[in-house]
């Protein structure tokens, strides 16, 4: 299961990266205005950061706008996927920009119907987004779960990019699923990270070896 990152935060991402955690990162125009300052300056930054995969998105609602934004924003690195709403335009912006070579990333996918028709368009990544469908009281991971069969039956070469995560168990269950890439909020991803029982077990192991350093104050690793 690939991890992406997602967020436009420069900080969580140079934080996450270095661990070698981050195969890729998505953004939206919600989450860029959360960052405030420049938008372009910090899309370029976050381009430079990470190798995998960027998906910066549209904001015009009409087929040719899409498609001259997408160009544009590939132009910020060879690591950019455009990402286009699931609308009969940005299904359209899909098809041009992927026989361009240009990979896209379909965003706003709420059912199993939608998602076929994005892997049809072409799109390298459908995003299904399950926290919204949750909160409006739908069960986000059965789409998931649908969508994965239906492209296993095909061999669909679309990815599945869960996204609207919101906890830690949103991860696993995806896993578990296959979902091809997970999208993480940086504060989830932090959540994953931690266990009290690991906190625990360093401050015992220290203690330990503080009691050995005690019988023996010459000795190191
Ligand atoms: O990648 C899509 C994601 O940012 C949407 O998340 O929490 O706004 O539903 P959310």
């Amino acid at each position: 299961m690939k991890i992406f990152l997602d967020t436009a935060n420069i900080t969580s991402i140079k934080l996450y990266n270095d661990m070698g955690l981050v195969d890729g990162i998505t953004t939206n125009p919600s989450l860029l205005a959360k960052e405030g300052g420049d938008p372009q300056k910090t899309m370029e930054e976050i381009v430079r950061i990470v190798k995998g995969d960027v998906s910066l998105e549209v904001v015009a609602t009409d087929t040719s706008g899409m498609v001259e934004e997408g160009r544009r924003l590939r132009k910020y690195g060879k690591n950019v996927v455009v990402k286009c709403p699931l609308t009969p335009d940005g299904l359209k912006a899909c098809r041009i920009l992927t026989d361009e070579g240009i990979p896209v990333n379909v965003t706003l996918c709420f059912s199993s119907n939608q998602a076929i028709l994005a892997a049809k368009s072409g799109a390298k990544y459908v995003s299904p987004f399950i926290g919204r469908l949750d909160d409006v009281g739908q069960d986000g991971m059965s789409l998931i779960k649908e969508i994965r069969e239906i492209f296993k039956n095909y061999q669909y070469g679309t990815q599945i990019l869960v996204a609207s995560i919101r906890h830690t168990m949103h991860v696993v269950e995806a896993g578990k699923i296959g979902a091809d890439v997970v999208t993480i909020p940086p504060d989830i991803l932090g959540k994953m990270l931690k266990h009290p029982l690991t906190d625990i077990g360093i401050k015992n192991f220290l203690a330990d070896w503080e009691k050995l350093k005690k019988e023996n104050p010459s000795i190191r690793i």
